[in-house]
């Protein structure tokens, strides 16, 4: 169990951190229920200038404000979620970060990834916490996956391949018509998600090369789209995503983790390694019984792992960061990070050409490493994997 977890029960009799929701659409009514959730916070405002907006506020029985500064100045509040539509994320989280107030943004970061660059240093130079909002991280599944992987079970990671498909009704777009405009399309607001979970489990991403088929339906972004990922260790990846294929086969309908979605027993990701292989999100764990030879017989163990709410999970998290007693586990760098593979993959599949991280942001994403050490990594990592 995570500390942020702990704290749930552990902090019951504490002053409870006044937190306040920007955006209280689709996902900023599930922070709304997530906040309830945690003992040490309430809710204190809700800043949406919709008439709906100002509904959800009326039912939740808190002041409600149609300007985010505005809210600020009134209500003071100890911690802000920016769960607004994306473009407006690094407009609204500076007024956050200039009123010294720490805030949780929601995925992606931004839609334009210089500008993302830009909140980000201004969030470290300022020391004011900025999180973005992967909550998968906090899915006691992944900390599991992750404890796997990092343990060596399924010896060195060499390959992963992940599926992102579902169909988004018509109904989904209308509801929201941002949804249907360009820097709305999966790539941007789902495969995010999905990046951002290879690079927590399988490293650091060092190119992309992608390919992307306009929506058929006559959105502005692209509906289906597929990437070949090449990893810091050496491993090579392949992630597709749409939101106009009917399957099973996405993190959404496998992870159990809204009742929104059905469930099914089917998988998202295949993380295939030299000693074994892993399934994500059943936790599936394959190796050959007695050697590793593909002529004797291998079995499948199910790992066992917890349940819980990622985004409960991820608000007791804010809260604890809030009160200076955990580093954030999804920083505005990290954030930066899943965002720049994203436009990466952009990149690529409007060019047609392979995209290197390095060139793509400019965020340091290998942590400086020259091309003859990566070089390196890559030979010491085939070694092991022998
Ligand atoms: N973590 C997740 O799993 C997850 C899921 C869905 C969406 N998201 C992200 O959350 C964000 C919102 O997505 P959504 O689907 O909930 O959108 P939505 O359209 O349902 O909700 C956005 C809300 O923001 C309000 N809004 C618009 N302008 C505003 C302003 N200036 N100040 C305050 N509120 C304003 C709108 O009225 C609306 O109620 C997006 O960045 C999206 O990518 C994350």
């Amino acid at each position: 169990m995570a500390s942020s977890e702990h704290s749930n029960a552990a902090n019951a009799a504490r002053t409870p951190l006044r937190l306040a929701i920007a955006g209280i659409g689709l996902v900023g009514q599930r922070h709304a229920d997530a906040i309830a959730q945690v003992s040490d916070t309430t809710l204190c405002a809700v800043v949406d200038p919709s008439d709906a907006g100002k509904a959800v506020a009326e039912r939740l029985g808190v002041p409600w404000f149609d300007d985010l500064q505005g809210m600020i100045v009134a209500q003071a509040p100890d911690g802000i979620i920016l769960s607004t539509p994306t473009k407006l994320h690094v407009e609204q989280g500076a007024v956050c970060l200039d009123a010294g107030i720490p805030v949780l943004i929601e995925k992606p970061l931004a839609d334009d990834l210089g500008a993302a660059r830009t909140l980000v240093e201004r969030a470290e130079q300022a020391n004011v916490a900025l999180l973005v909002g992967h909550h998968r991280r906090h899915n006691p599944l992944i900390r599991k996956a992750h404890e796997h992987i990092k343990r060596g079970t399924i010896g060195a990671v060499r390959a992963v391949q992940a599926t992102c498909w579902f169909y988004k009704p018509d109904s989904y777009f209308d509801a929201a018509p941002w949804r249907k405009q360009v820097g709305a399309g999966p790539i941007s607001v789902n495969l995010v998600h999905d990046i951002d979970l290879l690079r927590h489990l399988c490293g650091e991403i060092l190119s992309v090369q992608a390919q992307a088929a306009p929506s058929a339906r006559g959105y502005e972004n692209e509906d289906v789209a597929a990437a070949l990922l090449r990893f810091e260790n050496g491993a090579i990846g392949t992630i597709t995503v749409s939101d106009s294929i009917v399957a099973p086969w996405s993190w959404e309908m496998t992870a159990h983790e809204y009742p929104i979605y059905p469930t099914t027993s089917q998988s998202a990701y295949q993380i295939g390694g030299s000693q074994g292989s892993l399934s994500v999100p059943d936790l599936t764990l394959w190796s050959h019984n007695e050697c590793r030879d593909w002529w004797t017989p291998i079995s499948a163990t199910s790992v066992p792992r917890d349940t819980s709410d990622p985004l409960i999970n991820q608000m007791a998290h804010f809260a604890a960061v809030i009160r200076g007693e955990e580093a954030p586990l999804v920083s505005g760098r990290e954030g930066l990070r899943s965002l720049a593979v994203v436009d990466a993959i952009q990149k690529s599949a409007k060019s047609n050409a392979l995209v290197h991280l390095e060139e793509a942001d400019g965020t340091g994403i290998c942590r400086g490493k020259s091309t003859s050490q990566l070089k390196k990594t890559i030979e010491t990592n085939a070694k092991i994997a022998k």
